[in-house]
């Protein structure tokens, strides 16, 4: 996977995908070195076009998680920190984040733009913006899933580079790519969560995020390959 140095995060994203489609979300369970972290993820290069660091890694690894963008070559990096606070410690965050060498920050839009997330967006520059709209944990109908249109609506008025919706939702991710054809969609729930490699790309997302299926496995780079041949198949 080729991954040009400056260009505009969306477009990096979408060239990229024509190799890969897949990212994978490193959530180590336990302690981890740098060097071993960098040793698993790898051997994924030219199957997985980027790496989504959240809490989990830093966590486990420390502060030093924050060099694998530099240290990896080859794929994009999210990171994943869900964020929703105040405009000035957004914009902290991202400001540390996008200077590690991070592509994109996924944050939660509920927290709204105004004097809160609109910062990320004053910072972002050439980086990527990712909103959660909708998630598939039964909790996420108390709350977020009520308020699912309004939140890509105005994120995407905001100035956001696209949404992060579930892989088990296909007819939403239908209705995202024909209201937001310019948008960027990331669906993570694939595998251990239940939906099948390829269906959220068959039903127009751009990457399918998926962890434990690729990384808990005895040989990661095989297990990703199969799930790109999956989606290659149509889902
Ligand atoms: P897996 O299950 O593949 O998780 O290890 C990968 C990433 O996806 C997010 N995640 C979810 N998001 N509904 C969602 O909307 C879910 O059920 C779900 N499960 C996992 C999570 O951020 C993780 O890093």
């Amino acid at each position: 996977v080729k991954v040009e140095g400056n260009l505009k995060f969306a477009e990096k994203a979408r060239r990229a995908a024509k190799t890969s489609p897949i990212v994978v979300a490193f959530d180590p369970t336990k302690k981890m070195r740098l060097e071993e972290a960098a040793e698993l993820l790898l051997p994924l290069r030219g199957v997985v076009s980027g790496i989504k660091i959240g809490i989990p890694a830093l966590l486990h690894l420390g502060l030093r998680v924050l060099e694998l963008p530099k240290l990896l070559e080859g794929f994009f990096f999210i990171f994943d920190p869900k964020l929703a606070d105040v405009g000035h410690v957004d914009r902290l965050v991202a400001e540390k984040i996008f200077g590690a060498g991070f592509d994109a920050l996924i944050v939660q839009p509920f927290v709204g733009f105004g004097g809160g997330l609109e910062e990320v967006i004053r910072v972002k520059g050439e980086r990527g913006v990712l909103a959660v709209c909708s998630m598939s944990h039964p909790g996420s109908e108390e709350f977020l899933n009520r308020h699912t249109e309004e939140l890509m609506a105005r994120s995407w008025s905001a100035g956001v580079d696209g949404f992060i919706l579930p892989a088990q939702k296909p007819d939403l991710i239908s209705r995202a790519r024909a209201s937001y054809p310019e948008a960027l969609i990331f669906c993570p729930g694939v595998g251990f969560q239940g939906a099948f490699p390829g269906s959220a790309i068959s039903a127009g997302a751009d990457f399918e995020i998926v962890g434990r299926t690729i990384l808990s496995s005895e040989n990661p780079r095989k297990e990703a390959e199969g799930i790109l041949e999956d989606i290659r198949a149509g889902g």
